[in-house]
């Protein structure tokens, strides 16, 4: 198995080549003058099994994503696995509006050009890799998150809202401790509001878990929410940190202990690897032991 990481992927692409003590290959990657992107896989790929790692975050990564699937083919690798750790357009998952585009099939659709296979990490909605035309798995980083969270002695794991709460559910069950979900109702991009609902959280540390921190509207609405109910100390914990404008402040004035988010995307806050969660996903895809650690 040979890793080609993207741009966006290096730092995780590099540790997962580690773990799977495969090959790795670092593809040259530049910007023509009028800003179209340039890719090239510099060594044959004969007969191998690809996975190129690139977070789609970005529309030149996702056109790299793109040609670095058509470079692999065109070296000869034959099976080309796309992992994904974070798959964008993933919140525009259906046509809310008549006429609206369907981008995060667009995207899968997209990727199905060269791929074999799509891996991704806490897709936002399953369903959305349904456009993608060949095998598709996503994985959880959840059990890494859960891990970071164990020395932090959390009494209460929360969900921003219903539909989170078995991501809330499963980090609470390696934490031994209670989980529930907060009521949100988002009103635009970057407003939500939290329906007033009494939680027994009184001289307790909460972790909030979700999927992405975007503009961090969400979690600074629910630190809040929960401060006010006299919570010690509040987690933000998420396996995708977009951190949108002012984002990691808004969160800090809030007072939030930590936050937490895994290097699906690349920054400062990447406090975990998702590369065991990928790791996970390829052992699974090519039928190999699970690894020890
Ligand atoms: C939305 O449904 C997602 O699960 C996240 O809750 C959302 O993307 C977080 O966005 P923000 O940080 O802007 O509130």
């Amino acid at each position: 198995m040979i890793v080609l990481p993207g741009t966006r992927s290096r730092r995780l692409g590099k540790r997962l080549a580690e773990r799977l003590g495969s090959d790795i290959i670092t593809p040259e990657v530049d910007t023509f003058p009028d800003g179209e992107v340039y890719v090239r896989v510099p060594e044959r790929l004969d007969g191998e099994t690809v996975v190129v790692v690139q977070t789609t975050l970005g529309n030149d990564r996702i056109m790299e994503a793109l040609l670095l699937l058509d470079a692999a083919r065109a070296q000869g690798a034959e099976r080309v696995i796309a992992a994904v750790p974070y798959y964008s357009y993933s919140r525009q998952d259906q046509r809310f509006k008549d006429g609206e585009a369907f981008s995060s099939h667009v995207v899968a659709r997209a990727l199905s050009l060269d791929a074999d296979v799509l891996l991704t990490v806490d897709p936002h909605k399953e369903h959305i890799l349904d456009g993608f035309t060949g095998e598709t798995l996503s994985v959880s980083a959840i059990p890494e998150i859960a891990a970071h969270l164990k020395s932090q002695n959390v009494d209460l794991v929360l969900a921003p809202d219903k539909g989170a709460l078995d991501r809330a559910k499963e980090a609470a069950q390696v934490l031994g401790c209670e989980h529930d979900h907060l009521e949100k109702t988002r009103l635009s991009g970057d407003e939500v509001v939290m329906k007033a609902k009494h939680l027994d959280v009184k001289g307790r540390t909460v972790a909030i878990i979700d999927d992405i921190i975007s503009t961090g509207g969400t979690m600074a609405k629910a630190t809040g929410h929960l401060m006010d109910q006299g919570a010690t100390k509040v987690y933000c914990a998420a396996t995708h940190g977009l951190f949108v404008g002012n984002a990691s402040r808004r969160l800090m004035e809030k007072g939030v202990a930590a936050v937490i988010v895994t290097d699906t995307i690349e920054r400062d806050e990447s406090v975990i690897s998702a590369a065991p969660a990928v790791e996970r996903g390829l052992r699974r895809l090519l039928g190999l032991k699970e690894a020890t650690v």
